[in-house]
């Protein structure tokens, strides 16, 4: 709370440093207005962020987000090598900054303003909120495809994406004890699920808007509408009449899917969630006949078929992206098609 205060003060020294500036020597020029008539005064431009209201409007919105809500992983996952870039606010700007620490921290914070905002690094007009992370973004699962959302969505694709792909499992042949001594090995049609944890990791969006990562019969394309729209376009836009969701609760709203979709009433457009909820129920229930999930739906550890192992994996993807077809309705049928026909369905 005090911090809060603290920065607050801070950040707006520094605005009104500026305003009183802009007062009596050339401060940020509006554009020039059209017919002779004067521009949007340079203040004004910093106030349509910075005013009490706005900043009140968006701490408001982000104490409602999974972000400002951490679960236990934050004092787990938040202060761990290989973890933190994702699960702390210390990880991912050490991380950000090109710093990977190699040994656990004592103490990590959670996802805060600071964490995705870095500084203006200009205050000329027209500046946008500034961003820490806008590079594009190399996957993590195949160390291969470069994620590129041309914006702010960058962002989220750093931490929002999967870690592994179905080969870290699918491609062991041989299994060793703790001891280093050799354990048994595993014939080319059989996969060992060594871990009920054996997943891409909970976050698989990004890689699936850019139609990577799964199991299918053909190649995947990239969402390209859903691609533009970005993370930003669908979770970050107008919230709901209401309803908390948009802006910094970064949930997604239906009112940002109708600039595109003008007459949509949900997310289920065309059904598609529907079929895509459907689809994962009875992929999920053949998985337990087959022993690899149990009645929870969690992984169970052993050796399976890799047709097995292939529909498993689909389903972890589908399961873990949250938006049941949404982000990429083409690539989740891909899916859903390819780990039905090796089940049998
Ligand atoms: C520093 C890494 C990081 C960045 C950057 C990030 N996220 Fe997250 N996000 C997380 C983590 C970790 C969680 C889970 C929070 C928890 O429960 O501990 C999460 C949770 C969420 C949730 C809630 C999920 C749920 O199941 O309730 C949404 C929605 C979300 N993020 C969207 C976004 C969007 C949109 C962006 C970009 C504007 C973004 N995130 C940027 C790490 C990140
Ligand atoms: C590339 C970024 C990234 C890395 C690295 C990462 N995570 Fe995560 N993890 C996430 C995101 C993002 C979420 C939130 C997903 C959501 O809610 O949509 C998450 C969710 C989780 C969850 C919560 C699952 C749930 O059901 O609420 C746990 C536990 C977790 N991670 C543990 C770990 C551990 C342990 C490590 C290191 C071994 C790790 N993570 C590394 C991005 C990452
Ligand atoms: C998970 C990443 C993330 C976090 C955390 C975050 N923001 Fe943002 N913020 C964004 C993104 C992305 C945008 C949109 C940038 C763009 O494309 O213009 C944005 C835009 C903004 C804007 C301009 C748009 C608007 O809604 O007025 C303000 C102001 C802002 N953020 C303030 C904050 C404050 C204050 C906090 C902390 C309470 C915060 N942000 C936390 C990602 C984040
Ligand atoms: C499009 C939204 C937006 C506009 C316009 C904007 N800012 Fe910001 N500014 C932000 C966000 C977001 C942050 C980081 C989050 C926070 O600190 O609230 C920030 C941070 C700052 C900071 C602290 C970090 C730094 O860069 O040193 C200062 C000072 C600042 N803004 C001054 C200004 C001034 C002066 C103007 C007008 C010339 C302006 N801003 C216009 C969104 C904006
Ligand atoms: C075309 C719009 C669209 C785009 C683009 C998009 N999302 Fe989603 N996302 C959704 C919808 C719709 C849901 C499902 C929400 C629901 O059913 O309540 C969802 C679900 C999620 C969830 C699960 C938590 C939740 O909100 O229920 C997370 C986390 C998430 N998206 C993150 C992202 C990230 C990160 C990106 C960018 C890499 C992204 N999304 C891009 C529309 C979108
Ligand atoms: C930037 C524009 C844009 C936004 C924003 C957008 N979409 Fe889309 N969406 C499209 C376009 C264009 C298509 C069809 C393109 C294609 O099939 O390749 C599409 C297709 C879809 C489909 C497949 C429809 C079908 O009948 O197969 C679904 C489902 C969908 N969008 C859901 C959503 C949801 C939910 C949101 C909001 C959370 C959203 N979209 C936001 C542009 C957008």
């Amino acid at each position: 709370m005090k911090y809060n205060t603290f920065f607050k003060l801070i950040l707006f020294g520094f605005v009104g440093a500026f305003i009183v500036t802009s007062c009596t020597k050339e401060g940020p020029v509006g554009a020039a207005g059209a017919d002779g008539t004067n521009g949007i005064d340079g203040n004004q431009s910093c106030l349509a962020c910075h005013s009490q209201a706005n900043v009140d409007a968006v701490r408001t919105q982000y104490a409602a987000s999974g972000h400002g809500n951490p679960g236990f992983e934050l004092g787990y996952a938040g202060v761990r090598t290989g973890c933190m870039e994702c699960h702390s606010s210390e990880g991912f700007t050490a991380h950000a900054m090109g710093y990977d620490p190699s040994s656990n921290l004592n103490f990590a914070s959670k996802i805060t303003c600071a964490t995705c905002h870095g500084d203006h690094r200009s205050l000329e007009e027209g500046i946008s909120a500034p961003m820490r992370a806008m590079a594009p973004v190399l996957s993590k699962a195949d160390g291969v495809t470069v994620f590129d959302f041309e914006g702010s969505s960058n962002t989220c694709a750093s931490c929002h994406q999967s870690r592994a792909n179905g080969n870290l499992y699918a491609d062991v042949d041989s299994v060793w004890n703790k001891d280093g001594s050799f354990a048994f090995s595993v014939h080319a049609d059989s996969v060992y699920l060594s871990s009920t944890h054996a997943s891409p990791h909970y976050t698989t969006m990004t890689n699936n808007i850019f139609g990577v990562g799964g199991y299918a019969d053909e190649a995947g394309k990239v969402m390209g509408a859903h691609k533009n729209a970005g993370c930003v376009g669908c979770h970050m836009g107008e919230a709901e009449s209401g309803k908390t969701n948009g802006g910094h609760t970064m949930l997604a709203s239906v009112a940002s899917c109708k600039t595109c979709h003008s007459s949509a009433t949900n997310f289920d457009i065309g059904g598609v969630q529907t079929a895509t909820n459907n689809a994962e129920e009875a992929i999920a229930q053949a998985l337990v006949v087959k022993g690899i999930l149990d009645e929870n739906h969690d992984a169970v550890v052993g050796m399976y078929h890799k047709d097995v192992f292939e529909a498993y994996w689909n389903y972890k993807i589908i399961h873990y992206d949250g938006s049941a077809g949404v982000h990429n309705p083409d690539y989740t049928e891909k899916l859903i098609a390819h780990a039905k026909q090796k089940l049998g369905l």
